[in-house]
């Protein structure tokens, strides 16, 4: 099929270059020219597992993904996807600008467009917002009727940062909410060739379906966590409870690992999102809120116990491993390091950090006050405290912390041989 998709970010790059593997032709419309122009260059704009080969595959040699700025492309395409970033920059709400001003663009080409279209929103939107916000513009725009000229669908992603194009491609479940049959008919052409099963909703459901998901993940994590920390006063192993409680398959043992809490871009954001939207609807969402409560205090708990450890914080030379908000991504956002940092420049203590990759973006973040490593190694070097944040594969060689006092926030080594080494070692829930 001929496919755009607007927005070159995360999940509109994975998204056209996940279809293109499956022999779609896909066109990206970006504003950002600089973004179009290194797609176009087989460079991958961000850091992302496998993303670099596919793009020399299906740009450079198979030619069937290109960028552009134009969205004359929404024209010669069946189906646009909607792609936009929808976070904001205080991190608080969701910020749905992106959303309305790709979504007129597309309405205006569609007014030129001869021949039914499907509109697809795979941006992240609270329930309501495709019938509530997109629809009515691509209407007003394109002064057509959704229905009769063109359809509109939802398919959520559930791309996991690291691997999201093998999530893409081994999609648990593709979910088609649809205005009507002829728009989920289009979808679901789409994924012809993918082995998942499609579950085809209404609209307001399928957007339901992701924030419901991504909850349930926060959910089972700030659960496992509150867990944790009374393990931790009774001198019970979390790691092992998880374990005992994953066989069951009514439990799973997959996001029941405790530690210093979710960070990223999705979790945190749709979480807040949906919190946003029960009180906005008159509800006081219980679990929600605990859920959201419990994720911020787990980094004031590692704070605590560098506090127990070494007093005072004021001139402790603080070495803090791992920056990402999890492994195999340079991506801070939401990430627990940045709200640790934080507090421990606050409380004046002097701060040396290293990620593998996330380094150039935390510098962004902290252009002063924080010094930089080049390798685990030199990080903890002379420093009063070793505090792990991301379970990069590099920090689990233990011989970095011979002799250190450490404290663990992400279960990156085992805690009785960790003992054996360091001059101590602690973890937030263990
Ligand atoms: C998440 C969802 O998994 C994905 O389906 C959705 O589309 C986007 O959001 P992602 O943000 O890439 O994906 O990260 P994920 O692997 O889910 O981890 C989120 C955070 O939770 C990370 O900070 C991770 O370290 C933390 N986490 C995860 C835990 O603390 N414990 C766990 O058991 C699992």
């Amino acid at each position: 099929m001929e496919i755009s998709v607007v927005g070159s970010g995360y999940v509109g790059l994975i998204t056209a270059t996940g279809l293109a593997s499956k022999g779609h032709n896909v066109a990206c419309i970006d504003i950002d020219k600089d973004k179009v122009d290194m797609i176009n260059r087989a460079e991958p704009p961000f850091y992302e597992g496998q993303l670099a080969e596919s793009l020399d595959t299906y740009v450079r040699q198979r030619a069937n993904l290109r960028a552009s700025s134009d969205y004359e492309k929404v024209l010669s395409s069946e189906v646009t996807f909607i792609c936009v970033d929808t976070s904001s920059d205080s991190g608080e709400n969701a910020d749905l600008s992106h959303v309305k001003q790709s979504t007129k663009r597309i309405g205006e080409a569609l007014s030129r467009k001869e021949g039914y279209h499907v509109v697809i929103t795979k941006s992240s939107v609270v329930p309501g917002t495709t019938e509530e916000i997109i629809i009515p513009l691509l209407e007003q725009y394109s002064g057509k009727t959704v229905g009769k000229d063109f359809g509109v669908a939802v398919n959520p992603e559930f791309l996991q940062e690291g691997r999201a194009l093998h999530c893409f491609l081994n999609s648990d479940r593709i979910i088609v909410g649809e205005y009507d049959q002829r728009s989920g008919d289009s979808v679901q052409r789409i994924y012809n060739g993918f082995d998942a099963p499609i579950l085809r909703t209404g609209i307001r459901t399928a957007e339901m379906i992701k924030f419901a998901s991504n909850a349930f993940l926060a959910t089972k994590i700030s659960f496992i966590n509150e867990i944790g920390n009374l393990c931790k006063k009774l001198g019970i192993d979390v790691y092992e409870v998880a374990e005992g409680m994953g066989h069951d398959p009514r439990i799973g043992r997959s996001f029941l690992n405790a530690g210093i809490g979710f960070g990223g871009s999705c979790l945190p954001k749709d979480l807040e999102a949906l919190l946003h939207k029960y009180e906005k609807m008159g509800g006081k969402p219980a679990i929600l809120s605990a859920v959201h409560q419990v994720n911020r205090a787990q980094p004031l708990r590692m704070i605590e116990i560098v506090i127990r450890k070494l007093g005072e914080l004021r001139d402790k030379k603080i070495a803090v491993l791992g920056l990402a908000f999890k492994p195999d991504t340079d991506d801070i956002r939401h990430a627990p390091a940045v709200e640790v940092i934080h507090q421990l420049l606050l409380q004046g203590a002097q701060v040396k950090a290293y990620d593998p990759k996330a380094m150039p973006k935390m510098q962004e973040t902290f252009p002063q006050g924080l010094e930089y490593g080049d390798s685990a190694k030199d990080t903890v070097e002379g420093c009063d405290c070793v505090l792990i944040l991301t379970e990069w594969d590099e920090f689990k060689d233990e011989s970095i912390y011979t002799g250190k006092i450490v404290i663990d926030g992400r279960r990156a080594l085992d805690p009785e041989r960790a003992k054996s080494i360091c001059q101590c070692y602690e973890g937030v829930c263990w």
